[in-house]
């Protein structure tokens, strides 16, 4: 499988006029094409850092970032999806699904007609002249996602984008995302504090320790390839699953 992300040996720390924080220590990891890895760990251990990493708004310190073989700030092949989707409340459904092909001056007629093929694909057919706040918390995320998709990325990085969700949306737009990213054949990396969705989505887990953080254990979830979310919650083996990743989270040792 051809690696789309690497990560070799990759240390970051920020510094500010009074302090230097080492936040990454020697982080070293690879993405396949077409894979899903999850990241779990303490909060502010430096997840969001390491999605900052793979789009190129910041470099490492020292160590090696490359997406598709090249530094990222060279190549813009990632998408970002939120916490929240942040959709314009005054642009109707469609005007923010083409604001990043704005941004980007790519074609607005194909990128408008890609958009209403992913719109009707994905439940959303009639939506377009709508605005955000007429949606439903589940619509918005899929919405959200159209943007990030229209814009052609090859990887795409979700940073906890469920999480501003009640429990009953969340179960389904979990479903829905996992749908989308293996049926447009999206790589992703998705941070996210709750293991039942890192289980429910990924094809790895990488458990992060904080101060500064490393990777304690990368948990293959490949067996459950291919089984949609709310199947996977099914299996006796989630459980198991969820109890390794809990355990070597609360394990200061490791
Ligand atoms: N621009 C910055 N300058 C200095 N320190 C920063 C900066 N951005 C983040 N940090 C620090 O780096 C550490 C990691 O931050 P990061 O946002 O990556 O954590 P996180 O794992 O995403 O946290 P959360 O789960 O709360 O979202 C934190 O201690 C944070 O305070
Ligand atoms: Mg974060």
């Amino acid at each position: 499988m051809e690696d789309l992300i690497t990560f070799d040996k990759v240390c970051l720390t920020y510094h500010t006029k009074e302090s230097e924080t080492p936040v990454l220590s020697d982080i070293t990891f690879s993405v396949g094409k077409g894979e899903l890895v999850g990241l779990v760990g303490p909060s502010g251990c430096g997840k969001t850092t390491i999605l900052s990493l793979i789009s190129g708004i910041i470099k490492p310190t020292s160590g090696v970032v490359l997406t598709g073989g090249l530094p990222p700030e060279k190549c813009d092949i990632s998408g970002y999806m939120l916490q929240k989707d942040e959709l314009l409340p005054w642009r109707t459904n469609m005007g923010n699904i083409l604001l990043g092909a704005e941004i980007k001056k790519l074609d607005r007629q194909k990128t408008r007609e890609k958009a209403q093929a992913l719109l009707k694909k994905y439940d959303l057919a009639g939506v377009e002249k709508h605005y955000p706040s007429q949606l439903s918390g589940g619509m918005r995320q899929r919405v959200a996602l159209i943007r990030t998709l229209v814009l052609a990325p090859q990887i795409i990085l979700l940073d906890e984008p469920f999480s501003a969700l009640d429990f009953q949306t969340r179960l389904q737009v979990v479903g829905d995302v996992y749908n989308m990213l293996r049926e447009e054949g999206m790589t992703a990396v998705f941070v996210t504090h709750d293991i039942n969705e890192a289980i429910s989505m990924c094809n790895r887990v990488a458990v992060l320790s904080s101060k500064p953080c490393r990777i304690k254990k990368m948990v293959d979830i490949s067996e459950f390839n291919g089984i949609p979310p709310s199947e996977r919650r099914l299996k006796s083996r989630f459980l198991e699953l969820y109890d390794e990743i809990l355990t070597t989270m609360q394990n200061d040792t490791e």
